[in-house]
């Protein structure tokens, strides 16, 4: 990310003083959590989409970088509940909020985060931002929910597998390019069209999240966690799909009711790779990129353009 880093330098320094600041409680415990949270911060690559949207669209303000630390609030509550929901231990290298404080703390830490973003946004009357930004939480929830329900009934469909990745990822990576457009140039037609941009990048990164789940390397959250809550994820929807009858009954024997058992995560991981599963997912995520990147096209080369580029291909590329 070495272009946008760069172009952006000053950009997120200030923003990360920003956020610190926005997240700051006067409570002690949840002012101690959030120093942990702010101390492992993620990759922050919602905020650099906000940054350079902006740009694209016109000169960087206070209200692209409220949008900015909005996203990343709103990022930040989801991963915590996601946390809880998905029953997960690690996040960014380390102990989760979940694992460390559990349920109720997680759930209420969420919602501060949320409550902090909402007033962050109406403290200035950021109305259109906030509604952009409304609508991807909105969808976050639905995406989430309609995951859990096709847990239960084993999904295989792709095209509910790409309805549920682009409400629970793509909206807010979406709504990031688009309230970065917003916040420089008020122009409905261009925040539009970086929504777009937004949405394509939004789902190949979630396949690329998914596709994390099948690898070993040291990503900073634990893999065969899909399996084990039973969330059918697109390598694994191309192989059952077309493997023949007797092993895909095998699979969907193990997934309900041995996905606890690690050798048996193991094997279905193994037919998966097998079958060709990995390479699929990976074929459908360049096409989102290079969806992505046709819509990028559509503006004059710049410095920010290829910024954007890199971010883009870094979505796809990257190691964690
Ligand atoms: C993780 O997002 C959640 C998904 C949408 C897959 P990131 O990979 O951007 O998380 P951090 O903020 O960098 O930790
Ligand atoms: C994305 O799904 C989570 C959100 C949209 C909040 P995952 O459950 O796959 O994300 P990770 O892998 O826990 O980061
Ligand atoms: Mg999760
Ligand atoms: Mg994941």
């Amino acid at each position: 990310m070495q272009i946008a880093q760069s172009i952006l330098r000053e950009e997120l320094l200030v923003f990360e003083k920003k956020f610190r600041e926005a997240v700051k409680s006067q409570a002690p415990l949840l002012d101690r959590i959030m120093r942990f949270i702010v101390n492992r911060k993620g990759k922050q690559i919602r905020p650099m989409f906000v940054f350079l949207s902006a740009r694209l669209c016109g000169q960087i303000n206070e209200s692209t970088y409220r949008a900015a630390s909005l996203v990343e609030l709103l990022h930040t509550a989801t991963l915590v509940h996601d946390d809880v929901v998905d029953e997960s231990l690690e996040r960014r290298g380390f102990f989760s909020t979940y694992a460390l404080w559990k349920n109720k703390v997680s759930v209420l830490v969420g919602d501060y985060l949320l409550a902090k973003g909402l007033l962050l946004s109406l403290d200035h009357d950021d109305f259109r931002i906030l509604q952009l930004l409304s609508g991807a939480v909105r969808k976050m929830s639905e995406g989430e929910l309609m995951q859990m329900e096709k847990a239960r009934s084993l999904n295989l469909d792709e095209a509910v597998y790409f309805a549920i990745i682009r409400n629970k990822t793509a909206s807010l990576l979406a709504s990031s390019c688009a309230a970065g457009a917003f916040s420089t140039s008020g122009n409905e037609q261009l925040t539009e069209k970086l929504s777009r941009f937004g949405e394509a990048v939004g789902v190949a990164f979630q396949i690329k999240d998914d596709l994390f789940d099948y690898g070993n390397e040291q990503t900073g959250k634990p893999s065969g966690n899909d399996l084990k809550e039973k969330k059918l994820t697109l390598p694994l929807i191309y192989t059952l799909n077309t493997v023949n009858k007797s092993l895909r009954r095998e699979l969907i024997y193990i997934i309900k009711n041995q996905n606890r058992n690690p050798e048996k995560v193991k094997y279905v991981m193994n037919r998966v790779v097998e079958a060709g599963g990995i390479r699929y997912a990976t074929e459908k995520m360049n096409q989102y990129r290079d969806e992505a990147l046709s819509v990028l096209y559509q503006f004059a080369d710049s410095e920010v353009r290829q910024g954007l580029e890199e971010l883009v291909r870094f979505t796809t590329d990257r190691k964690y």
